[in-house]
């Protein structure tokens, strides 16, 4: 399943920022068909309106992909300690070259249902983007909580099931065989079960069939 997600991303590593930023015409017509014109860039920019300005702790972005919507805010966390991890070598290896020379932001490669850093290491965990290709999003959620302190943020957003029939059936006919999404899916009521299991709920929105929220560790 690993490589599934790993040879679907190294196929799309080149279209990829250009699709989800809507750079072109068709990728503005795949939005507006079958997201129901559901903007990634203004969810990007919801979501990181939930980090402050001056934040100054440890922050863990996973996946970073190309960082294409977090390069500009992480650039200007110039005391932030920022973590970008991403499973693809091939996203990552974007990633670098856009936070390049960056000594406030570390690059690696790694798995999110196998994180190696310590319990409670982060002051923030991101997530953009992420839950509907990780493989296993149990050990996700348990990992991502696990490396964040107590009092810590957890903000995330990414595609549920139950939203739109036209969005459903792409991810499950398209998306998820090509890789690029991996199921289960959860719908809204069973993600807002497991958020509340884990963490206090600050925020949480819908648009079209994406889901963005800010939740804090107890
Ligand atoms: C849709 S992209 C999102 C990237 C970025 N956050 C964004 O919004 O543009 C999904 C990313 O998840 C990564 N990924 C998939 N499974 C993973 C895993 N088990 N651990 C870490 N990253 C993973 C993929 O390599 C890919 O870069």
């Amino acid at each position: 399943m690993k490589d599934k997600v790993k040879d679907a991303y190294e196929s799309s590593k080149n279209i990829y920022d250009d699709v989800l930023t809507q750079g072109n015409i068709f990728s503005q017509l795949y939005i507006k068909l079958f997201w129901s014109g559901t903007d990634d860039n203004v969810i990007a920019q919801k979501v990181l309106s939930y980090i402050p300005d001056d934040f100054k702790g440890r922050l863990l972005d996973v996946p970073v992909g190309t960082a294409v919507f977090t390069k500009n805010k992480w650039i200007s966390l110039k005391n932030a300690h920022i973590t970008c991890l991403d499973y693809s070598q091939d996203m990552l290896e974007q990633a670098k070259n856009r936070l390049n020379e960056q000594t406030h932001i570390q690059c690696i490669q790694g798995d999110v249902g196998n994180l190696e850093m310590n319990d409670e290491t982060f002051d923030i965990v991101l997530s953009m983007n992420g839950f509907h290709a990780f493989p296993d999003k149990m050990k996700a959620f348990q990992e991502t909580w696990r490396v964040l302190k107590p009092g810590g943020d957890f903000i995330a957003c990414f595609y549920i099931k139950g939203k739109s029939k036209r969005t459903d059936w792409l991810v499950k006919n398209i998306l998820s065989k090509k890789g690029w999404f991996t199921p289960p899916f959860q719908t809204e009521e069973e993600l807002e079960n497991i958020l509340e299991k884990l963490y206090q709920i600050l925020d949480i929105h819908i648009d079209g069939s994406m889901i963005y929220f800010h939740c804090r560790k107890r």
